[in-house]
């Protein structure tokens, strides 16, 4: 924490803000991950207090991948579900649309990992129909919000007969107590410790926001259900802080 206090990120706008005044949500998305990717993986720990290894580890276990599987991991940021993946499957892919979150995920690569990370969007993946037998993705999907169907579609489009998905998002938790504490948490703190990392508390600020108009894990569900995912169930982590949905695709779907 205190090797990065003192940076400065480039100045970000955050995207629901950027919206509001009739710019791109999705430009805005971009340029804020690009601005604060040197110092993502240091915030990201801190404010999951190292929990977030788990969530990505449960992530994995879920989708039963085997050692003939290849894994896309969409918004994969730094890259870190990617790695997490590939210990497991014969190799994975991490795709993000923030050049900077991916220069950061490919100075991670060490030889041997079976990883790749390409710039790409989640909603016009770059990958032919089936090419993968598992998709996941964590903390992304607040952030394709607007056009979170399609996002689905082109998860669903690149999955094989039978292909599995596990997605990772934040929620609100349902006990009173908790939900006071997680709102304090990121309403208050996260800001300011994202400040002192990254010199801008703008993301964090939006980070608190979208987590406070993000779908429940039953609306997520439905949504999932609605791309054509039968199976569909999911988990609450983190003391309700953290939804894992997954589903399948149906083997005898054709793309
Ligand atoms: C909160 S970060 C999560 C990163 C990583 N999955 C993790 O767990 O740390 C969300 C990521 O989604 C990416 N993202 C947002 N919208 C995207 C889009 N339309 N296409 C591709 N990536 C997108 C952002 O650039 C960012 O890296």
């Amino acid at each position: 924490m205190g090797e990065v206090t003192g940076r400065k990120a480039a100045a970000v706008n955050a995207p629901d803000r950027v919206a509001e005044a009739g710019g791109s949500f999705s430009g805005a998305v971009r340029n804020m991950f690009d601005g604060i990717a040197p110092r993502y993986d240091t915030f990201n720990h801190w404010a999951s207090m190292g929990l977030d290894y788990g969530w990505r580890r449960a992530t994995v276990r879920a989708l039963n991948l085997t050692a003939a599987d290849a894994v896309l991991d969409v918004g994969t940021g730094t890259g870190d579900l990617a790695f997490a993946s590939a210990k497991t499957a014969r190799y994975a892919v991490g795709c993000d649309f923030a050049a900077e979150m991916i220069r950061c995920a490919r100075d991670k690569t060490a030889p041997g990992d079976r990883t790749s990370f390409h710039v790409a969007r989640a909603e016009q993946l770059p990958y032919s129909n089936g090419s993968f037998q598992g998709v996941t993705s964590a903390f992304a999907m607040r952030n394709v919000k607007p056009m979170l169907v399609d996002v689905l579609a082109e998860a669903f489009r690149v999955l094989g007969p039978g292909g599995r998905v596990g997605i990772l998002e934040f929620s609100r938790p349902q006990r009173a107590p908790i939900r006071w504490g997680h709102g304090l948490y990121t309403r208050v703190l996260m800001p300011r410790v994202g400040k002192r990392l990254t010199g801008t508390a703008e993301p964090f600020e939006y980070l608190y926001r979208s987590i406070q108009e993000w779908c429940s894990p039953q609306e997520f569900a439905d949504f999932l259900r609605d791309a054509g995912f039968t199976d569909v169930s999911y988990r609450m982590m983190g003391l309700g802080t953290v939804a894992l949905h997954t589903g399948r695709k149906p083997p005898s779907t054709e793309c």
